[in-house]
């Protein structure tokens, strides 16, 4: 029953003609710019092929979505046979984009993470909460010789064999009441996880509640999140202004984006998340309650579980990844 609930909230920000149209433009020039450069060998590609190729997945993909004509119970069975990780996969894929995307979920995309939050990092211990497969963990343990204890959480142990021996592991579900970590960590991270977590604020609050009883007194919580950037929350705000403004020269969809209003940003979320996670990702059958929010929302949820906001960070569209979207990164502080 979730999975067709989930269903109709896509196919309801499907309907959205100005949502709809942005997200199949971007994905399609998103793609192309990423698989040029992340390549492994970027001389051997012939970037017009590419480009006509990424058209071809994209727009492939939203004809055969429009073929479902809304039907909720065929959506998720159509995701499967999309999905990157389907065997033998889908003939939208080709070898440019899967050699790319390798690449850069291995290793460009654990580097471009980290460079975002390392100086937010605090502490000797570190935990992500929500890890998938454990790559940015091991990376971390790698790249930050602070951290003498690295460490993941996770609903489902999605780790791969390479990181299995390298990194601490706890199966927990942090949505549940008093489950946390008896362990305490000086910074935790909570990448793209919270709007997989649920949609209101309390199902949303006990996970956080569940992270800021797992971290040490003084503890740091860094939180990366789609958010919605509605006019009327950054008019007054020359803080987000500011950092809006220089993003928007080198982000070809920001100031599309912003000038849409809530509703209609939200739906482009939606959508990006789904077909990021559906396709490439790869996983379908990942929870979708769609539990995103604005910036001035988080704030509030998060201060009344207990976090101080000492940063907003805006990345949004970065150039480059494969999955853009508005990203935000929540720098807090246990009050
Ligand atoms: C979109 S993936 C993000 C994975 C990784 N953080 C990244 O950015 O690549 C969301 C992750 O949150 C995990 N997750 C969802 N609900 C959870 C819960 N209740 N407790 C712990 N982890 C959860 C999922 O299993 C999944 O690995």
């Amino acid at each position: 029953m979730a999975k067709l609930s989930e269903a109709r909230t896509f196919l309801k920000s499907f309907t959205n003609t100005d949502a709809r149209k942005f997200v199949q433009s971007i994905m399609k020039r998103n793609y192309a710019e990423a698989i040029i450069e992340h390549h492994p060998d970027p001389q051997s590609i012939h970037r017009k092929a590419v480009i006509d190729k990424c058209q071809y997945l994209v727009d492939s993909t939203f004809q055969r979505i429009k073929q479902i004509q809304g039907s909720a119970e065929e959506l998720f069975p159509l995701f499967a046979r999309l999905s990157r990780n389907k065997q033998p996969r889908d003939e939208i894929w080709f070898d440019e984009f899967l050699q790319a995307y390798q690449l850069y979920k291995h290793q460009r995309k654990l580097r471009r993470r980290y460079e975002k939050i390392k100086g937010y990092l605090q502490g000797t211990s570190y935990c992500d909460i929500g890890c998938g497969g454990g790559d940015f963990v091991a990376f971390l343990k790698h790249q930050h010789e602070s951290f003498q204890r690295v460490a993941g959480i996770d609903v489902m142990d999605w780790r791969t064999e390479a990181v299995k021996d390298e990194i601490g592991f706890q199966t927990l579900d942090l949505s549940q009441s008093d489950t946390f970590s008896e362990i305490k960590y000086d910074t935790m991270s909570c990448l793209a996880v919270l709007h997989h977590v649920g949609n209101t604020d309390e199902t949303q609050g006990v996970f956080l509640q569940n992270i800021r009883h797992s971290l040490s007194d003084g503890g740091r919580l860094i939180i990366e999140e789609d958010v919605m950037l509605p006019k009327d929350e950054l008019k007054n705000n020359p803080y987000y202004q500011h950092q809006l403004e220089s993003l928007k020269g080198q982000q070809y969809p920001l100031s599309d984006f912003l000038k849409f209003d809530y509703a209609t940003q939200k739906d482009c979320i939606i959508q990006i998340d789904f077909l990021a996670n559906a396709l490439a990702v790869g996983v379908p059958e990942m929870a979708f309650p769609c539990g995103f929010r604005s910036i001035k929302e988080w704030t509030t949820l998060l201060e009344k579980n207990g976090y101080e906001v000492e940063e907003v960070k805006i990345a949004g569209f970065v150039p480059g990844n494969f999955n853009q979207s508005s990203h935000v990164y929540f720098v807090l502080n246990k009050k």
